[in-house]
């Protein structure tokens, strides 16, 4: 099978330079708390192994799931499927996904982790596309600030291609897979 190449859109060591620069801010913002990260499974599980491996304080690490698109355009449903593990009562989360694009999936999902009493929660994102917001909504940490284009590659995918490039890269047509 044939897959249309994408455009290189953030290269692999700006990818990792961003990344080493959020995990400092990340390890000062939360030394001395009970600190749990949270990634939006699957697209984030590249963006937090690298990331985590940045910060250098004790952490527990989890992940939810959510669905919202087929193709390139968002279905405007979120569906949460709640798989956390660990108890997060009393403490400070920070959520890390891959893109902020409508905002419906992590508002969704901020909403449900306040309904286990956590002490705070802040969110990272590797990309925030502010254009296609339809909720309001801001991340407290953003990898990247990119258009209103299609990104795949670093976790994001496309009908699920994609998501083993090392670079986040734009595609041009929605019939290329
Ligand atoms: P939101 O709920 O519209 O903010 O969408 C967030 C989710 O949609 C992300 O976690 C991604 O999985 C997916 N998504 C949004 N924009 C893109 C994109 O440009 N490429 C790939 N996936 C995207
Ligand atoms: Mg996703």
């Amino acid at each position: 099978m044939e897959l249309e190449k994408p455009e290189v859109l953030i290269d692999e060591d700006s990818v990792r330079q961003r990344i080493a620069e959020l995990g400092k801010e990340i390890s000062d913002f939360y030394k001395n708390t009970h600190f749990t990260v949270i990634a939006v499974s699957n697209g984030a599980t590249l963006f937090v192994a690298d990331l985590i491996r940045k910060i250098d304080i004790p952490l527990h690490l989890d992940t939810v799931m959510a669905y919202s698109y087929a193709g390139t355009e968002s279905s405007g449903q979120v569906s949460l499927l709640s798989n956390l593990k660990l108890e997060i009562a009393g403490r400070d989360i920070l959520l890390v996904d891959d893109i902020l694009d409508t905002g419906r999936t992590l508002t969704k999902i901020v909403e449900f982790l306040h309904t286990r009493k956590p002490k705070s929660v802040r969110t990272c994102v590797l990309l925030d596309k502010p254009s296609r917001r339809a909720v309001d909504i801001k991340a407290d940490y953003v990898g990247f600030t990119v258009p209103d284009v299609f990104v795949v590659g670093y976790g994001l995918d496309y009908n699920e291609y994609y998501r083993n490039l090392p670079y986040v890269g734009k595609i041009r047509s929605k019939d290329s897979v």
